[in-house]
């Protein structure tokens, strides 16, 4: 995959790319870029936002700005791009992100995600360089960024060989594996602490019934 963040802090992306995951799936040939769209702004003082047409609160990203670090990235029209690569806005109001989805864009060859700040988007960005709009949640944060790299965290330890083991995010939480539950409980040693047990069956060695156990487990999680 090959991941480009629209932004106008690309430092904060250092710190992420260096966890071991982002490493992990950097080594194995995937990308991730921070693009600062401050840096082609056809405006002077390096401008980027405006005051909202009929008033209120608040600055709004213009589409003019955003058209222009699109071109300079893609060399052409953003309206184009669209139509080859996944373009993703980061709202508080979009389609949240749950592991479905965080697995479709897995599948992508490319994503292009555009972290708003302030009062967010021009709708025209949405509405003609996007394909989708995605919340991390119901509540509204100060910018974009940390919802990209929940978007990205979820998405690139999904790709083979980015997780140490080659199982971990097959029979994980939400996954289908699980029919959409949550996880089942993990012990490890020590078997007994402070008269804490772990279930028996976790220790009989029997992998049927442990599979059983585990899958009981998550569903019993899942109606709770
Ligand atoms: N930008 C501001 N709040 C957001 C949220 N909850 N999800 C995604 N992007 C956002």
């Amino acid at each position: 995959m090959n991941a480009d963040v629209f932004t106008l802090f690309p430092e904060w992306f250092e710190w992420f790319r260096a966890q071991r995951h982002v490493e992990n799936a950097l080594a194995l040939g995937h990308s991730l870029d921070a693009i600062d769209f401050r840096g082609s702004t056809p405006l002077k003082w390096g401008q980027v936002d405006d005051t909202p047409f009929g008033g209120g609160a608040g600055m709004v990203l213009r589409v003019d700005v955003m058209e222009a670090a699109l071109r300079a990235r893609y060399g052409e029209d953003p309206v184009s791009v669209r139509s080859r690569r996944r373009v993703v806005a980061l709202t508080p109001g979009g389609r949240t992100l749950d592991d479905a989805l965080a697995g479709e864009l897995a599948g992508e060859p490319s994503l292009t995600l555009l972290c708003g700040r302030y009062e967010g988007f021009d709708q025209r960005i949405v509405d003609h360089f996007c394909t989708d709009e995605i919340s991390i949640g119901r509540y509204v944060l100060a910018g974009g960024e940390l919802a990209a790299m929940v978007v990205l965290d979820t998405v690139l330890r999904k790709l083979p060989g980015a997780l140490g083991h080659a199982d971990s995010a097959v029979e994980e939480s939400f996954s289908e594996a699980l029919d959409g539950a949550p996880e089942y409980p993990h012990y490890t040693r020590p078997a007994s602490w402070r008269g804490w047990e772990v279930p028996d069956v976790l220790l009989s060695g029997h992998h049927e019934r442990i599979r059983q156990w585990r899958h009981e487990q998550s569903r019993r999680r899942a109606s709770s």
